[in-house]
């Protein structure tokens, strides 16, 4: 087994003293390179926090966290900063794209952080994601241009463009109606048998059921599935 994730009695508090709010309570578990896990569990339960700290955009106040066999806690900003933007892939539920740019645009943004691809790739990788999750034909199109479906598929493709070991989705299909969320959904499970890890939160049983393992997260804490 190739362990990629491995958080051990992980805990996250928000605030101070008599105010602290402990929103992650010990949380063990691990995650092979490799495995489709789908998280949920009802709202305010700690979903995007522990993503936000699983794809490093946050950090635990207790315990441990290894990604790839680091330890998270131990590195720096920009070394954080470095693992973050070479290895992991984010989809968000609200597209989080740049109104100014086109697509293609868009998708080349994370490019900017791998410093071993020259600035002369950038367009021609782009494309070949954008073709792969459909969009040929709007290359050039601002998001606002776009339909929901298809805006989110440009997210797809500005995650995968590094082509990260570890792709996160905070309800990618939650903005979405069920055509273009189903759309979306096979194109994250064909990352997923394309070799890429794949962590995804969603309020959607349907969808849950069709990653291997379903993680159950409430008020802070994990339950398996069958518990
Ligand atoms: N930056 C923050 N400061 C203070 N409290 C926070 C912060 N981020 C999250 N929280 C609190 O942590 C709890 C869990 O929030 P989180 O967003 O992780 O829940 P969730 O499971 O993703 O919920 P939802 O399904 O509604 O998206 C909430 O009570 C929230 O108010
Ligand atoms: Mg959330």
């Amino acid at each position: 087994m190739n362990n990629l994730i491995h958080l051990r009695q992980a805990s996250k508090a928000f605030g101070q003293g008599a105010t602290t709010h402990n929103v992650l309570k010990g949380i063990d578990l691990s995650i092979d390179a490799g495995e489709a896990v789908a998280i949920v569990g009802p709202s305010g339960g700690g979903k995007s926090t522990l993503l936000s700290i699983l794809g490093l955009l946050d950090k635990t106040s207790g315990g441990e966290y290894q990604l790839k066999g680091q330890n998270v806690n131990a590195l720096t900003r920009r070394q954080t900063s470095i693992l973050r933007n070479r290895h992991i892939g984010w989809v968000f539920q609200n597209f989080s794209l740049i109104g100014s740019l086109s697509a293609l645009e868009n998708v080349a943004l994370p490019l900017r952080y791998n410093p071993s691809i020259p600035t002369s790739d950038y367009a021609r990788l782009s494309k070949q994601v954008l073709e792969q999750v459909g969009l040929a034909d709007k290359l050039h199109l601002r998001p606002d241009a776009l339909s929901g479906g298809q805006q989110q598929r440009v997210a797809v493709a500005r995650a995968l463009v590094n082509q990260p070991a570890l792709l996160l989705a905070d309800e990618p299909t939650g903005n979405l109606d069920s055509h273009s969320g189903e759309a979306v959904m096979q194109l994250l499970l064909e990352c997923h048998q394309r070799g890429t890890t794949l962590l995804m939160v969603t309020h959607d049983n349907g969808l849950a059921k069709r990653c291997q393992r379903q993680i159950f997260l409430k008020d802070g804490r994990i339950f398996d599935a069958a518990d």
